[in-house]
């Protein structure tokens, strides 16, 4: 019922294990059949440079896992995006129909990792951003300052020329 490539897949899945610390993750269950399955990935400019996952599930599901993890790991996130569960199931030789929910659980939990990476990757961007700013404001104000006490007083030093 399954195909070879299955087979050694689900006997020897690759890429297993968690990565701490990792750039994204993403979690998905299988309500149908109470199976779970967390990818997690690491990204260095803008690649996938290693994308692991711990599974609790059928023997499909764990082919599945492995096989999606083979097939994004060195492609751009933009790249690994373009990854179907189509693309999951032709490369192992297809899977029975009934078990075609269990590829569903791989790819979508590889596009809530890459989802996580880029809401931590934009929330990072306006931090910095933000401090930017905030310095920007402050320095604003010293020069306001300045100009003012200048006005003021004629005694302060307006851009600091003595002359
Ligand atoms: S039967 Fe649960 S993921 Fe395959």
């Amino acid at each position: 019922m399954y195909s070879a490539k299955v087979m050694e897949h689900f006997s020897q899945p690759r890429n297993t294990g968690k990565i701490n610390h990792a750039d994204g993750e993403g979690v998905v269950g299988n309500i149908k059949c109470g199976d779970q399955l967390t990818i997690y990935i690491q990204v260095e400019d803008e690649r996938l440079v290693d994308v692991r996952y711990l599974v609790f599930g059928c023997a499909a599901a764990i082919a599945t896992s492995s096989m999606t993890t083979e097939l994004v790991k060195g492609k751009t996130v933009e790249e690994a995006l373009q990854v179907s569960e189509q693309d999951v199931i032709d490369a192992l030789d297809g899977l029975p129909p009934l078990k075609y929910h269990c590829s569903n659980m791989a790819v979508s939990a590889l596009r809530l990792a890459i989802r996580d990476y880029q809401e931590k990757k934009g929330k990072t961007a306006l931090q910095k951003i933000g401090r930017s700013a905030r310095q920007s404001v402050h320095a604003l104000k010293d020069r306001i300052v300045t100009h003012m006490m200048y006005r003021l007083h004629g005694t302060e030093n307006e851009g600091g020329d003595d002359g």
